[in-house]
């Protein structure tokens, strides 16, 4: 196990050092003239997305640093398409897993230690856990200090009923990114994202509440709510 994770750190090192060879490129042919197109401005606060992808690379396994990329490309297009703020759906997006790979028995430590209040579902289901953990690490370990973006993070493992755009997109973005696969449905909800956020968040919803009945496993009252919520939206 040890060989792997060694793996998936340098496999996630490459990809780091990928980034800066583009970026060292670019830096070659266009010069390094304009420093503050490094950032991203997301309305409440100005974010460089290096500094967030680097922290990513420590906090992260390949598998899940991947897997981010996906979901902040995928959050930034359906952005694009339905006219929200771009910079904020890709630091989202960025961020939603910041804390999956910290161990569940620390993952509860650090919400006793901060004060983050989980209900008796969270606790028997500790894989929930890093939405509320990483929307508050969004801010005090990534310095993105945004409601917005954090209440995105605290929603994407559930749902929730009424959701922003903003938490719809992030929602959706972490279930379709290029990299999932084994999904049933996967390429219909890919579509209907573009067609509708409501129909393809109710679709995925119900897609989760299967997969997990199937298994036994126990359903998040805000999944079960968010669903008659997204069922009851989209009847005609
Ligand atoms: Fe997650
Ligand atoms: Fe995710």
């Amino acid at each position: 196990m040890a060989d792997l994770n060694n793996l998936f750190k340098n496999e996630s090192l490459n990809m780091q050092n990928n980034i800066y060879e583009f970026e060292r490129i670019s830096e070659d042919v266009f010069g390094n003239e304009s420093p503050e197109s490094d950032y991203f401005f997301t309305g409440t606060g100005m974010i460089k997305d290096r500094e967030i992808i680097e922290k990513l690379c420590d906090d992260l396994d390949y598998k899940r640093f991947k897997h981010t990329i996906g979901v902040a490309y995928t959050a930034a297009n359906l952005a694009m398409y339905y006219g929200e703020n771009v910079s904020k759906a890709y630091v989202a997006g960025l961020l939603h897993d910041c804390a999956k790979c910290i161990s569940h028995r620390e993952q509860i430590a650090l919400c006793e230690k901060y004060n983050i209040l989980l209900d008796e579902q969270e606790i028997r289901n500790p894989h929930l856990i890093h939405a509320k953990l990483g929307a508050f690490y969004a801010s005090e370990k990534y310095n993105v200090n945004d409601e917005e973006i954090a209440e995105a993070i605290r929603k994407h493992t559930t749902g929730s009923v009424n959701m922003t755009r903003l938490e719809m997109i992030i929602f959706l973005a972490d279930y379709i990114e290029p990299g999932r696969k084994f999904i049933d449905n996967l390429d219909e909800i890919r579509k209907q994202a573009y067609n509708s956020l409501e129909y393809a968040v109710r679709d995925t919803l119900l897609n989760t509440i299967d997969y997990l009945k199937l298994r036994n496993m126990e359903i998040h009252k805000n999944t079960l709510n968010a669903y008659e919520y997204y069922k009851s939206y989209t009847d005609d």
